[in-house]
Formats: C-alpha cells, sequence, structure tokens
C-alpha cells in the first residue's frame, strides 16, 4: 500500500471550510443525525441510544460505558461533542481532550453549550505528531480518535499513534477509514504491547486495543524492551 505522504486537509483553515459547515450540510441536514444525545435507556447494564446517531459514534458510546472506564481522553475531539456526549451517559467519568486547532473546540462553545461542562477549561490545544509536553499530559484509561488518523500523512499519523499509545494507561480505541493507512502495519509497530479486542456492536472497523498487563509482545512473549533490542527496532 503506498504511504499517503501529505494530510488531507490544512488543518488551520479546516473548521471554516470543511468542519463547521459539514456539520450542518452533512451531519444534520443530509443525513439528519442528532449531535447531542437527549435520550437513552440501560437495561441491564447496556446502554441503547434513542437518538439518530451515527453507528461510528454508538459505537464509541457503547464501549465506554461497557468497560466501565473511569477517564477517557479524545485525540483530536473537534467541537467535543462525542465528550459531551460521554459526560451525558457517564456523568462520573473523568473527561479529556485535545484538539490541534481552538477554533475547532469554539466550536463547541458556539453551538453546544460546552461552557455548561465541568470538563471544559481541561481541553486543550495541541498538535499530537509531537511529543513535546506529552508526559505533562497523565494517563487515561480510555484514548480515542474518530476520524483523526485516517486524514494524517502516514509518518504523521504514526507519530500521532505514538503519543496516544504513551497517554493511555489501558484501552486505546481508534475509529478510522481502515483503507486510509495500513494499520495492520502501524499497529504492530506502535501497539506491540496492545492485543487486540474484537467486540464490535455498531460498526466492525473499530479498531479497540488493551496494553498488556505483563508488557509481553504478541510474537515472542518476551518484554518487549527485550524484543526491541533483538530486532533492533528502536522502539525504546
Ligand atoms: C475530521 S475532524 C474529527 C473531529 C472529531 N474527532 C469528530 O469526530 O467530530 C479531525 C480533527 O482532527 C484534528 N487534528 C488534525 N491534526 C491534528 C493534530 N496533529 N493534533 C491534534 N488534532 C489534530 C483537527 O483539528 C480536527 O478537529
Amino acid at each position: 500500500m503506498v504511504k499517503k505522504t501529505t494530510d488531507d486537509f490544512t488543518w488551520d483553515d479546516y473548521t471554516e471550510k470543511h468542519y463547521e459547515p459539514e456539520m450542518f450540510d452533512i451531519l444534520q441536514t443530509k443525513l439528519n443525525l442528532d449531535m447531542v444525545i437527549t435520550d437513552f435507556t440501560e437495561t441491564d447494564g447496556e446502554i441503547t441510544f434513542n437518538n439518530r446517531l451515527h453507528e461510528n459514534w454508538m459505537e464509541l458510546y457503547y464501549q465506554v460505558h461497557k468497560l466501565g472506564v473511569k477517564s477517557v481522553f479524545e485525540c483530536g475531539c473537534g467541537c467535543a461533542h462525542h465528550l459531551i456526549n460521554i459526560r451525558k451517559i457517564m456523568p462520573g467519568v473523568d473527561i479529556n481532550g485535545c484538539d490541534y486547532a481552538q477554533t475547532q473546540i469554539d466550536l463547541g462553545y458556539k453551538y453546544y453549550d460546552l461552557e455548561s461542562y465541568d470538563f471544559a477549561n481541561k481541553l486543550t490545544v495541541k498538535d499530537l505528531t509531537s511529543s513535546e509536553g506529552i508526559k505533562e499530559m497523565g494517563k487515561h484509561e480510555f484514548v480515542y480518535t474518530q476520524a483523526v488518523t485516517m486524514h494524517l500523512a502516514y509518518d504523521k499519523a504514526k507519530k500521532f499513534l505514538i503519543n496516544m499509545r504513551d497517554l493511555s494507561s489501558k484501552y486505546v480505541f481508534l475509529i478510522e477509514n481502515i483503507n486510509a493507512h495500513d494499520y495492520e502495519d502501524l499497529i504492530n509497530e506502535v501497539f506491540y504491547d496492545f492485543e487486540r479486542i474484537q467486540d464490535g456492536r455498531y460498526i466492525s472497523t473499530g479498531i479497540l486495543l488493551k496494553r498488556r498487563t505483563d508488557g509481553s509482545s504478541p510474537k515472542t512473549g518476551v518484554p518487549h524492551f527485550m524484543n526491541s533490542i533483538e530486532t533492533n527496532k528502536g522502539w525504546l
């Protein structure tokens, strides 16, 4: 597969040129979707959504709810409506996120009352293709993207995923167009100490990864740092 060498968008004018108009023209008008959850039910611990939501979004909320995670971090959170929805279905969860552009986060204030949510002032502007400041951002149990790495050049996507790995204490969830990159390769290289969980309810293309508690690699069963030394892959 040919490695993508440029991003699909120029992120500095992405909000005005693409995201904000498409929120209305495509998501809300053409697809008639609700951006914010107003109605859901829980039966025997299982959640059902009564709004019109995209299947990718339902998969995300379903997994967060089912795993009962204590903290989430969205990488490239856009207008933060996923974080708002997670707050609505799980009031106790610690919510965090960042985006490359403040203009993206501002849409949450403009349209979805972001200021009324306790986590709003924790959202930060951060380029997740740079490792600078990642340690200071702490660890979070469930770290995810929805439609972000698929739009990046391959090398940038890889750096982004490495930062996601470093932000996660347990799970990483990728909801991406799996044909945009060779994700098998990326996952083998970046998430060598995670196992893949096949557990989709609404979509089969979500990539749910769980950190191996013993730090072993799937191929050899030896600690990953031994593996990297043996194969000289430079993982450390
Ligand atoms: C297609 S939008 C998806 C936004 C949101 N996840 C959603 O589902 O609505 C891609 C997002 O990724 C963000 N992004 C792109 N490059 C990034 C980077 N290097 N670091 C952090 N965020 C980035 C963009 O600003 C944009 O908000």
